[in-house]
């Protein structure tokens, strides 16, 4: 991790974090929250969201953290919460796109899309693409999209012809998948933003000991996490560190890099899969279609 000169000044700045209750994101919250922002903390569950907002403002000492609710398994809820977000906030800076989740067998969102897909990728499309005027309207501002090392796994790409895995199912693929839209999405997103003032980034946060897949997702996983992780796991904090890094750094090789694939507070390639600049715009176009917007 590089080492910063003096830590930036968010005052004034409106930052929103997606799953924002518990392990990176809550670590996210607190930190850009420390820094002065206005944070708005996003979670499911009301009253893990009321809880974690107490934690964020107790670490930070910082009183301007907001909770609002999104379930991103819901195209009807992402679309509320972007419409309350709009009119009670007139600018937005920093979007973190952090929620995720991996589970072992196959689930579908309310909208019936393959529960990865619909929750790690395509609510955030939709998030990002109801809330991207306000950030253009904001510039200078970012985007920061959590992705993991995860998106490696699928060396031969999407599955175009069964993006919603109904005719096979690994629950460690289809993260994978999940995981390499999340890499084409910030390319593409920042290829289509470049010149607006607007950056986008994804972030692996390394392996962390957090829920992730703990929550009665995933069997072995569940039992290697709460077991082990602890030992040889990244803290919280240190899993939040690149994504503060990118949200908040005023350092000319982060603020000025767009479309960057990030770890362990530097840039890396992503796999040859995420650097497949048609494949980024198939899935956006094909993502746009099935949450229905026109692309
Ligand atoms: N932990 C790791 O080693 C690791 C490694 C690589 C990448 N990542 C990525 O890091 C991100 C954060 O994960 P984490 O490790 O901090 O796990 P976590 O502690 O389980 O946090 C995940 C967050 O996403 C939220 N979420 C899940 N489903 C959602 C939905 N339908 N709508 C809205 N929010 C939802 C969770 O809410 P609930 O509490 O209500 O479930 C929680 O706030 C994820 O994108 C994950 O893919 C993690």
């Amino acid at each position: 991790m590089r080492s910063r000169t003096s830590a930036p000044d968010l005052t004034g700045r409106t930052v929103l974090v997606t799953g924002a209750n518990s392990g990176i994101g809550l670590a996210t919250a607190a930190d850009l929250a420390a820094l002065g922002a206005t944070v708005v903390m996003t979670a499911r569950d009301v009253g893990k969201g009321e809880a974690a907002r107490a934690e964020v403002v107790r670490r930070s000492g910082n009183d301007q953290v907001v909770l609002g609710n999104l379930d991103l398994a819901s195209l009807a809820s992402v679309r509320r919460f972007a419409a309350w977000f709009l009119d009670e906030f007139g600018e937005l800076h920093v979007l973190v796109n952090n929620a995720g989740l991996i589970t072992d067998e196959r689930r579908e969102t309310t909208d019936g899309f393959e529960t990865m897909f619909g929750v790690n990728h395509l609510g955030h499309f939709l998030l990002t693409d109801l809330l991207r005027d306000r950030l253009v309207a904001s510039a200078p501002s970012r985007v920061v999209v959590v992705t993991s090392v995860a998106h490696r796994w699928v060396p031969g790409g999407l599955d175009r012809g069964d993006l919603q895995s109904t005719r096979s199912f690994r629950g460690a693929k289809a993260y994978g998948r999940s995981k390499l839209a999340n890499v084409l999405f910030a390319r593409e997103l920042a290829r289509q933003l470049v010149g607006t003032g607007v950056t986008v980034n994804a972030v692996h946060p390394g392996s962390v000991n957090t829920h992730f897949g703990t929550d009665g997702d995933t069997g072995a996983m569940a039992w290697w996490i709460t077991t082990f992780g602890r030992y040889v796991l990244r803290t919280p904090e240190q899993g939040a560190r690149t994504s503060v890094l990118l949200a908040s750094s005023e350092e000319l090789d982060v603020a000025g890099t767009t479309g960057g694939y990030w770890s362990h507070g530097r840039r890396w390639q992503p796999s040859r899969a995420g650097r497949d600049a048609e494949a980024g715009r198939w899935l956006w176009a094909e993502s746009a279609r099935l949450v229905g917007l026109q692309s």
